[in-house]
């Protein structure tokens, strides 16, 4: 049986974000209507890499749903430590569970999950790929906060290069109208090239910059990143790169009145403390709107009729290229590319390489 998953928020369409984001507001409105939504509905959250607020808001959503969860959130005493592949695991407990939200260090896990599952999948972050739950939580925060989701000139700052967050945001607000991206990161952390094609093929302008404090007059949206330490090859690179960027309130005093400040969390050094008491700080208000995004999206998917196509070209001749791609440690699963003029996409991972 196929079901729906949510690997990459661009499998789904704009119109089907939009009735999440408003059923998770018409939740946050009227929270006791849907105490019962998932009774007798079992949640799992396999968690691979750290986790606080995903993992935590995946499961206080099922359970205000009225659902029960199980998981795991260190692999080390679960199977995996004895050996077990991420499909055998996927595959037994997606017979345990009715939904799994799934975050694991490797690019394209998730979506290799859902070949073998017996349930709906939810990508809870795959290594520095995507993060499509923050993103939903993203979006709730800037529709109840900023009222819309078009006509926004939106800030991303930080660790643009390993951020999943910032890459799933970018593709999700480049499918809105009007909107536009100021990039601001050092050279070495500056967004994929894979996500600026998607910002030009998507008619969606963007400018990169390095200075914050020369970028944060135009903002209507800042969202700060912590610079991802966990996905540097050295300490040394990681110590060139930390605290280069940090928010206080002597950069806000040329902000606009309504900038809305976000961030996914947690903060290292980014956010002066001094700026949690601006009315601008979002981004505690976000952390809450994510248990609401993630009980509205565990609504849909368990109730939905359609199915999200996973892999659609194969060639399985090719490695991909990405070292840390899932398809170069699970090495069983079936190659899958898309051909893009002369490249080759991998469609576990996005990464591309020459035909
Ligand atoms: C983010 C993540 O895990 O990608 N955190 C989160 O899910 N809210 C951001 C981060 O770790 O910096």
């Amino acid at each position: 049986m196929a079901y729906e998953h949510l690997i990459d928020l661009n499998d789904l369409s704009v119109s089907k974000w939009n009735e999440i984001i408003s059923l998770a507001l018409k939740i946050k409105k009227n929270e006791s209507v849907y105490s019962e939504a998932c009774k007798n509905k079992i949640l799992a959250t396999l968690f691979y890499e750290p986790s606080t607020r995903t993992q935590m808001s995946f499961q206080t959503a099922m359970l205000r749903l009225g659902g029960q969860i199980i998981g795991f959130d260190n692999p080390q005493n679960s199977s995996v430590s004895k050996g077990e592949n991420l499909t055998d695991t996927i595959r037994i407990v997606s017979g345990y569970a009715d939904i799994l939200a799934m975050r694991h260090p490797l690019e394209g896990a998730a979506k290799a999950a859902a070949l073998y599952a017996e349930c709906p999948v939810i990508n809870a972050g795959d290594g520095g790929h995507l993060h499509p739950t923050q993103t939903l939580t993203d979006l709730v925060t800037l529709q109840s906060e900023k009222g819309s989701l078009s006509g926004l000139t939106v800030g991303l700052c930080g660790d643009l290069k390993y951020g999943r967050t910032v890459h799933s945001l970018i593709k999700a607000l480049s499918m809105y109208p009007d909107n536009r991206f100021i990039l601001i990161s050092t050279k070495e952390l500056s967004i994929p090239q894979y996500i600026k094609d998607w910002m030009n093929s998507h008619n969606c302008p963007y400018r990169e910059c390095y200075s914050l404090a020369e970028a944060i007059p135009e903002l209507d949206v800042l969202y700060m990143t912590r610079i991802q330490k966990e996905r540097f090859a050295s300490e040394e690179e990681y110590r060139q790169q930390k605290n280069v960027y940090i928010l206080d309130m002597q950069k806000l005093f040329s902000a606009k009145q309504d900038l809305c400040i976000l961030h996914p969390l947690p903060r290292v050094d980014e956010i002066d403390l001094n700026v949690d008491k601006d009315p601008r700080a979002m981004y505690f208000k976000q952390a809450v709107n994510g248990v609401y995004a993630r009980m509205a999206l565990i609504i849909t998917l368990l109730n939905a009729r359609e199915q999200t196509s996973l892999l659609s070209h194969h060639n399985p001749a090719v490695c991909c290229s990405n070292p840390k791609c899932i398809t170069n440690h699970e090495t069983y699963l079936e190659k899958s590319y898309k051909e893009n003029g002369d490249l080759l996409v991998c469609e576990y991972c996005d990464e591309r390489q020459l035909l």
